[in-house]
């Protein structure tokens, strides 16, 4: 694990302590799973009305995530206090989209616009595969229930993860497209989630979900004001390019 790893679950663990904390959490998530994907699919179903090969792949994979949010916001509400309404600065995919010009509502109407989409999904997937095993480990002193659904939806993202790599690849007008675009999404997508996460330490120190002495609250509170000094940029664990993986497995 890096350091913001050990650092985010560290903090995690102390957020999941309380109904609340862990409310606003699986609420996010819940979010993120559903609402904000959805606009993708409906996008994607339409395009797919001439390819039945597409249309499969897409309703399956909407019908996952439908289900993930169903799974957690039932776990949030499982906390036994109010669901929160997460607030709109917090939402990732409404900050990455604006960060990549709005495309999510924009029609998809080419291979490319598939392919593009494909991999904007894909830099999602990694998100999410990169962060549920920290997820788990924070969630299962204190709810267990909630760390099985975490290990139940991960195995759904990884199979994901193989739909996006696939359709992306099959769309591509070119392997240098694919390699361009995927690499720009990444970049893209590690700035917005650290500075993201940055936004979501802030609110949850500010609206006292997470139980802190007073050192442990000031402490915070530096790490928020200067992490995104010191952390601009998250990488996931998908930093490599497909090619620099070709390359590395044809040389071992
Ligand atoms: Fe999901
Ligand atoms: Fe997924």
């Amino acid at each position: 694990m890096t350091l913001v790893e050990r650092l985010t679950v560290m903090f995690l663990k102390k957020l999941m302590q309380r109904p609340e904390g862990r409310a606003h959490f699986l609420a996010q998530v819940a979010d993120a799973e559903n609402n904000d994907e959805g606009q993708v699919f409906a996008a994607l179903k339409e395009r797919a009305k001439s390819d039945p090969e597409l249309h499969r792949l897409v309703a399956r994979h909407a019908a996952d995530e439908e289900r993930h949010a169903e799974l957690l916001n039932a776990r949030a509400l499982a906390t036994g206090v109010p669901r929160p309404q997460v607030p709109d600065s917090l939402k990732i995919l409404h900050r990455l989209d604006e960060a990549l010009g709005g495309f999510f509502r924009q029609p998809i109407q080419s291979d490319e616009d598939v392919m593009r989409m494909y991999l904007l999904l894909q830099v999602i997937e990694e998100r999410a595969v990169t962060q549920f095993p920290m997820f788990k480990v924070a969630l299962a002193p204190v709810d267990p229930e909630s760390a099985r659904v975490f290990e139940q939806i991960e195995a759904d993202e990884e199979r994901h993860l193989k739909y996006c790599q696939a359709i992306a690849r099959r769309y591509a007008p070119s392997e240098a497209v694919h390699e361009q675009t995927l690499q720009h999404f990444r970049k893209v997508e590690w700035k917005v989630f650290a500075q993201n996460s940055n936004r979501n330490l802030k609110h949850v120190l500010d609206h006292g979900l997470v139980p802190l002495t007073l050192l442990e609250r000031a402490a915070w509170r530096v790490v928020s004001s200067i992490s995104t000094v010191l952390d601009p940029s998250r990488p996931t664990a998908f930093t490599q390019s497909v090619r620099q993986q070709q390359v590395l497995a044809a040389a071992l």
